[in-house]
Formats: structure tokens, C-alpha cells, sequence
């Protein structure tokens, strides 16, 4: 096998500390893990729901490639324009025709060409058109430019994710989830040799619910009313997926997602017991 293809994926950017975070670490992740290409989830990025000119530079900048999203990007009025216009901020292909956007890209890296494709789930979210048919519809004509193909599956429902990853595994190089903002520890290379996570996770503040300010979610969950979310900014992490891909074949050969800097998972014993 020649050199493999070094890919990064970076789940949901939420706000302001999301961004912040994500250009602080991505240059780094980006020399420690020799990445060639950068896929980020901007979906909540401005200000928890959508993206604009704004945030998608910043975003750019930082090093993505290709900027994928989901259900949050039609609530900013702002991104429609921005859907309009951009060859490399996708949408996810199976909403109705009609709506705004790209689904899919193709981007060069040296003499190889990568397809990044967004598909979004319909398990508790919008009843969208079939995701299932609607990737075998596309993949007829993407497959026929590049086996090196990375999908972005915005669901909520792990099950479904699941699904799709069987239904593409062999098919796709990695299908990679996001949404729920939360990552799963479900990373592994299916027998077809495509990489699969159910969830990469948020990147944002995470001394918060899913990105917004823990008292307001907590609020909607005890009394059952609307209360307006707002972004959080305590404790930013960047989460996400390094892949590896052998460009002869297009198959994954690597997986590993990451969640920077790592939750604390034990504390010291003299530092609880300590008596004043
Ligand atoms: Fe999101
Ligand atoms: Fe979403």
C-alpha cells in the first residue's frame, strides 16, 4: 500500500467558543496527525443554529476543506445566500428539491480526488426524503469520479446511523455521524473496509448541554416550556475522528476519534478530601 490518505473530521462547531477552540487545536491535530484534508461540521456554528460568511471564514481559515452542517443550517436566514454560493459548504442531499445548496463535493489532494456527501437521518428530526435511496441515488453517479468518498450522516437516532453505515459499508470510506453532540465509542472499520462512528461529538463548551447554557436546558426539561437556548462557554473541547484511507482501493484502514482536552475521568483522592 503507497502512503495513506490522512483525513480529519471535526464535529459540530457550536458558537463562539466552539470556533475558538477549533482554531486553537486544528493546526495542531492537524501536524500531529499529518492530515491532508479537513472536513468540519458547522451546522451551529453562528450562534447555535446555522453559518454565515463570518463564522465559515474563521472556519476555513483555521484549515477545513469542505464544511458539511444539518438541520440547524436553515434556521439563520444569513446561510441561504452563503448555500447559494459556495461550492464547499454542504447541505444534506435528501431534503426536497428545491431547497438551497450543495450536498456533495469533490476536492483534489495531490493527484486523488475526495467526494465529501451529507446525508441527514429522519428518525426524530424533519421526514425528509429516504436516506437510504437517496445514497444509492448519488453514489451511482459520485462512485463512477472516486472511490474516496467520506459521508457526514447528521441523525439523531444511533440505530439509524447504524444502518447506514451497513448500507455504505463497502461503499463509502468512512461514514462518520453528528448531530447529538455527544461521541459514542463505537469507532471501528466495518468488513467492507469503511470507517464508521454513530457520533464525533461537539466542539464547544462542554460544562453545558449539548453547547447551551445548562440552566436554560434544564428549565426546558423540568417545567416542559420554551425557554430560548443559549450558546455556553465553560470548559471548550474539540471532538472528532482522524481516518486513514488506502487511496489504491479507497477503504479505511484507521480510526481514531478524539475529544481535546480529555474529560476528567478520576480525581485524586487528596484533592476531594481535603478538610480545610
Ligand atoms: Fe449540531
Ligand atoms: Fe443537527
Amino acid at each position: 500500500m503507497t502512503n495513506t490518505l490522512k483525513i480529519l473530521f471535526i464535529g459540530d462547531v457550536v458558537g463562539v467558543p466552539g470556533l475558538k477552540i477549533l482554531k486553537e487545536y486544528l493546526p495542531l491535530l492537524k501536524e500531529k496527525y499529518s492530515s491532508e484534508f479537513i472536513i468540519v461540521n458547522g451546522e451551529n456554528a453562528c450562534n447555535g443554529k446555522g453559518l454565515t460568511e463570518t463564522e465559515s471564514k474563521e472556519i476555513f481559515d483555521a484549515g477545513a476543506n469542505v464544511i458539511t452542517s444539518g438541520n440547524h443550517i436553515w434556521e439563520n436566514w444569513k446561510t441561504k445566500a452563503l448555500l447559494a454560493d459556495a461550492t464547499n459548504i454542504l447541505r444534506p442531499y435528501n431534503y426536497p428539491p428545491g431547497c438551497v445548496g450543495r450536498s456533495f463535493c469533490y476536492d483534489i489532494v495531490g493527484e486523488l480526488t475526495i467526494c465529501v456527501l451529507q446525508l441527514q437521518g429522519r428518525t426524530y428530526m424533519q421526514a425528509i426524503d429516504c436516506p437510504f435511496r437517496g445514497a444509492d441515488n448519488i453514489l451511482k453517479k459520485i462512485s463512477q469520479k472516486t472511490n474516496i468518498i467520506i459521508v457526514d450522516f447528521h441523525a439523531d437516532a444511533t440505530a439509524e446511523k447504524l444502518a447506514m453505515g451497513w448500507h455504505l459499508d463497502g461503499r463509502v470510506s468512512a461514514v462518520l455521524g453528528t448531530h447529538t453532540h455527544v461521541q459514542t465509542a463505537d469507532a471501528r472499520i466495518m468488513p467492507g473496509g469503511t470507517a464508521y462512528i454513530s457520533d464525533v461529538g461537539m466542539t464547544g463548551a462542554s460544562d453545558s448541554v449539548v453547547g447551551m447554557k445548562k440552566d436554560i436546558a434544564l428549565r426546558r426539561y423540568i417545567y416542559q416550556t420554551p425557554h430560548k437556548y443559549e450558546v455556553a462557554e465553560g470548559d471548550p473541547k474539540i471532538s472528532g475522528a482522524f481516518i486513514e484511507i488506502n487511496p489504491e482501493d479507497g477503504k479505511a484502514v484507521y480510526i481514531e476519534p478524539f475529544i481535546l482536552p480529555e474529560f476528567n475521568k478520576r480525581v485524586e483522592s487528596n484533592s476531594i478530601h481535603e478538610v480545610s
